[in-house]
């Protein structure tokens, strides 16, 4: 077997082996130590293959990465949901110590059913409706981390209706703040958050940032914690998260002139890049983010004489996203001579919307001859009806025929959360592999499952127009 980090590249054909993937004798594709043809022959195809060691070995590199020992005043890993929820992933996450980052009542809902305690929870969104605050309030949610000036005025209420912070009531509701650093950050236009003018936090130029902090610490139902921001997705560099700190540190002090208030906690978001493919450029170590971050925070507080803060980081991608695999089965393979030989799975955007959306490159192989030497290029395309629908372009693989398994790496992160059922199509399994073993985790949506949510009014129950 080929252990990990172990790229598998022949003349042309590169796949990045990550975590516990590896290449059985026989040239076929382990992960977990199980053979992913046999998964995908148990159950089914398009499948969702997640790598319990290497998701959890990705927490712990950022557990390392932000110690003690680098901060002082305490770190704390809070992973973004949204990159990849379900029940056991809330577990895997609560079992390494990270906390959780939910941005939905659903999100929130997966997370109390599975057990995350309340208070490792941070309820983020940019529009959280009165009834979700409602639940995170009752839940005891550890941090609610407010967007707007329109949102501290709800929950100011309805922190005020559950009697939060009045003697022999409930505790007061932890708040940070989210600001809009104003860093840009070179990524895809759709995945940047931190620019001026961006739909998420609060203005730094109009000084409504100072204003909620104002305000917050107005109210004796809120805590205020902190501040947030999130500069964006795959954040390839390590400068802007430095830029940010430095610029949150200056809404620290400008906070302290103007209220006395300083933040205990410092948040930076998410974003950490992630490599996809062997052809990519590197991306800044976990370690690298970290020591950038830890000197910048300890230098800024020194030099603005504020007491040093918590640091909190959330990535989602950087932990989910190489810890997946989608399998999936080869169907029609059709050749347009002069232009290209599609290889057409029986997957497609409505499981991974990626690459239709931001122009995401995927790497594949065949599962069953993963060394084998390549006979072509080929685009792997899927079966939605869209033109668009192409999964990975100009790869290099042995001759695919139906009834191969198709495997693209690296698809842990935004494919099961960004999954919908276009064209009607199921949504796909899920299944855990560690030591040999595969556990189902999601199970496969059914034609039945389609018609669930429905109803059919009586007047068009008949055939006929009535
Ligand atoms: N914190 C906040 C406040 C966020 O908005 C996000 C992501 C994260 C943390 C986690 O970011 P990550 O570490 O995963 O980069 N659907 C897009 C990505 C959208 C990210 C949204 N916010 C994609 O598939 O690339």
């Amino acid at each position: 077997m080929s252990g990990s980090g172990y790229d598998i590249s022949s003349d042309a054909t590169v796949i990045k082996l990550h975590g516990t993937a590896a290449v059985l004798p026989g040239g076929h594709l382990a992960i977990g130590g199980v053979d992913v043809v046999e998964l995908a022959r148990e159950f089914g195809t398009p499948l969702w293959v997640l790598d319990e060691a290497h998701f959890r070995e990705n927490c712990r590199a950022f557990r390392r990465a932000f110690c003690p020992e680098r901060f002082p005043a305490g770190a704390e890993v809070v992973y973004a949901g949204k990159a990849l929820l379900t029940r056991a992933v809330c577990r895997l996450v609560a079992l390494e110590g990270l906390s959780l980052d939910v941005v939905s009542g659903g999100e929130l809902w997966t997370a109390l059913g599975a057990g995350v305690p309340p208070d490792r929870i941070y309820f983020h969104g940019n529009n959280k409706t009165e009834e979700e605050l409602k639940l995170a309030l009752r839940a005891g949610v550890g941090r609610v981390v407010v967007d707007s000036l329109d949102e501290l005025e709800l929950l100011t209420a309805l922190a005020e209706q559950a009697g939060a912070g009045r003697p022999g009531g409930n505790r007061r509701v932890g708040v940070l703040l989210r600001v809009t650093p104003g860093v840009e950050v070179a990524t895809h236009d759709h995945i940047r958050t931190g620019q001026v003018g961006s739909k998420f936090g609060l203005d730094l130029g109009s000084e409504q940032a100072l204003e909620a902090v104002r305000r917050c610490l107005d109210q004796p139902g809120l805590e205020l914690r902190g501040l947030h921001c999130h500069l964006g997705s795959q954040v390839r560099e390590v400068h802007p998260y430095a830029e940010a700190a430095e610029v949150l540190l200056e809404l620290a002090a400008a906070s302290r002139e103007a209220t006395g208030w300083t933040p205990d906690e410092l948040s930076l978001g998410g974003g950490f890049a992630v490599r996809y493919r062997v052809a990519d450029e590197p991306v800044p170590a976990v370690e690298d983010y970290a020591e950038a971050i830890a000197r910048v925070v300890t230098r800024v507080a020194a030099q603005l004489r504020l007491p040093v803060p918590k640091v909190l980081v959330e990535p989602g991608r950087a932990i989910a996203a190489t810890a997946g695999w989608t399998l999936y089965t080869v169907g029609v393979v059709k050749e347009v001579p002069g232009i290209a030989t599609y290889v057409a799975v029986d997957g497609g955007m409505a499981d991974n919307p990626r690459p239709a959306l931001y122009g995401a490159r995927y790497e594949a192989a065949l599962a069953s001859r993963v060394s084998s030497p390549p006979d072509g290029v080929f685009t792997v395309v899927g079966r939605c009806c869209e033109t668009g629908d192409i999964l990975v372009r100009d790869v290099s693989l042995p001759k695919p025929v139906r009834g191969d398994v198709l495997v693209v790496s690296c698809t842990g992160a935004y494919n099961f959360s960004m999954a919908s059922n276009y064209n009607r199509l199921p949504r796909p399994a899920m299944v855990l592999v560690c030591d040999g073993r595969a556990e189902l985790v999601v199970r496969r949506q059914t034609y039945a499952d389609l018609d669930a949510f429905e109803e059919l009014p009586d007047r068009l129950k008949g055939l006929e127009d009535p």
